[in-house]
């Protein structure tokens, strides 16, 4: 089939379909680009969750009797017209849907889905839920830029793995959730002028983001060089507090998330950012994994935690979310990543105590 005799046909189903929606108020249509966005009542209401929890259920019981229904009519074809009908799928090309769909990065549209050809990878970054390589974009330039693939955990032995089924955090094993709350965090913070790595492509088909290389060291290395301990605990302290004062909370907040570039700290993996998931989480995850990096040496943790408050004090002076970051459910999800957890919690009380 040569979908552009079709075009004219399409076009003018899809201009009469959407003048319906656009009465509604659910579409707008931008001429400047000749796209069609969403319009912002229409995602005010689609993503309150009483309509979210109704879409679902709608969705299974129209999904439900049409699978029961494509089933019986692609047996019934198969077995009538086997031969004819192959030879017919050969033919019939037409884009990908999601090519068409569009995101804003600093002014620039960025479709959803590339099929990427002209990626190169060049090594391996070790990370260990994704597949996320260093490698070698072509485009008008040549760009080293960093490729993550979005792997389905189940099948990982994984702490946070736990902390999903424990459902204490909203995190989520989902591929394509994952590379959406990556997206969004990283334009987000972007808006807010945070130093983020740039999105430079996204194929959702294979769930896979392509995104600028931060020259640098992730802070799970930095951290250890003991002359710059309490200056990143402190910086790290004021990063978080930044972000939070945004209502932006990381998700996954350990060091080796965060790249040391020239001075300044650059969160690099934000696939468990979330709005629902506390902010206190941050900082409990964030010191947890930190006293691993730091061979959980007693009293530098203890030092570099003082840091890390001071920091995140001299942004945001809420006091009240240490208390929370070390409440009894966040300790006992974590002590197995950092058995000292409780005894850094003690520290922070009487610290905070002497501060009031
Ligand atoms: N944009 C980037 N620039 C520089 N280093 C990066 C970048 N993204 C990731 N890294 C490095 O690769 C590691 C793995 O990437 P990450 O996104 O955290 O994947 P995973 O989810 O598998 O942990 C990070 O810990 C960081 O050190
Ligand atoms: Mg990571």
């Amino acid at each position: 089939m040569n979908i552009d005799r079709y075009r004219s046909v399409i076009t003018e189903k899809i201009l009469r379909h959407s003048k319906v929606l656009e009465e509604y108020n659910i579409l707008k249509y931008v001429p400047e680009t000749l796209m069609f966005t969403p319009t912002e009542s229409m995602l005010q209401k689609v993503l309150s969750r009483g309509v979210l929890r109704y879409i679902k259920a709608y969705l299974y019981e129209a999904a439900l009797s049409y699978m029961g229904y494509a089933l019986k009519t692609r047996q019934a074809l198969t077995s009538l017209t086997l031969g004819s009908l192959s030879i017919l799928r050969k033919k019939i090309t037409y884009p990908n849907p999601y090519s068409e769909v569009y995101f804003k990065v600093n002014e620039k549209l960025l479709r959803l889905h590339e099929t990427l050809k002209n990626v190169k990878v060049i090594k391996d970054l070790g990370g260990i839920v994704n597949y996320t390589v260093l490698a070698e974009l072509r485009e008008n330039s040549v760009r080293t830029v960093v490729m993550k693939k979005y792997r389905d955990w189940k099948a990982i032995k994984w702490v946070p793995t736990t902390l999903w089924i424990a459902g204490l955090v909203d995190f989520t094993p989902i591929p394509s959730e994952r590379l959406l709350r990556e997206i969004r965090a990283l334009t987000t913070l972007l808006k807010h002028g945070f130093k983020v790595p740039c999105i430079y492509a996204v194929d959702w088909v294979n769930k896979v983001l392509v995104r600028e290389y931060i020259e640098g060291l992730p802070l799970s290395n930095v951290i250890k060089e003991y002359k710059r301990t309490y200056e990143i605990s402190y910086e790290a302290g004021k990063l978080l507090a930044e972000m939070h004062s945004r209502n932006i909370v990381f998700g996954d907040s350990r060091p080796s998330n965060i790249v040391y570039s020239n001075g300044i700290l650059v969160p690099v993996d934000l696939e468990q950012s979330s709005t629902t998931i506390p902010a206190s989480w941050d900082i409990a995850e964030f010191i947890s994994f930190m006293s691993v990096d730091l061979y959980l040496k007693v009293k530098t943790i203890l030092k570099a935690v003082e840091n890390f408050i001071e920091g995140y004090l001299s942004v945001r002076r809420d006091k009240s979310i240490f208390h929370d970051a070390f409440k009894a459910k966040y300790i006992r999800i974590l002590l197995p990543i950092s058995p000292i957890l409780p005894l850094v919690a003690n520290h922070v009380k009487t610290l905070l105590e002497a501060k009031s």
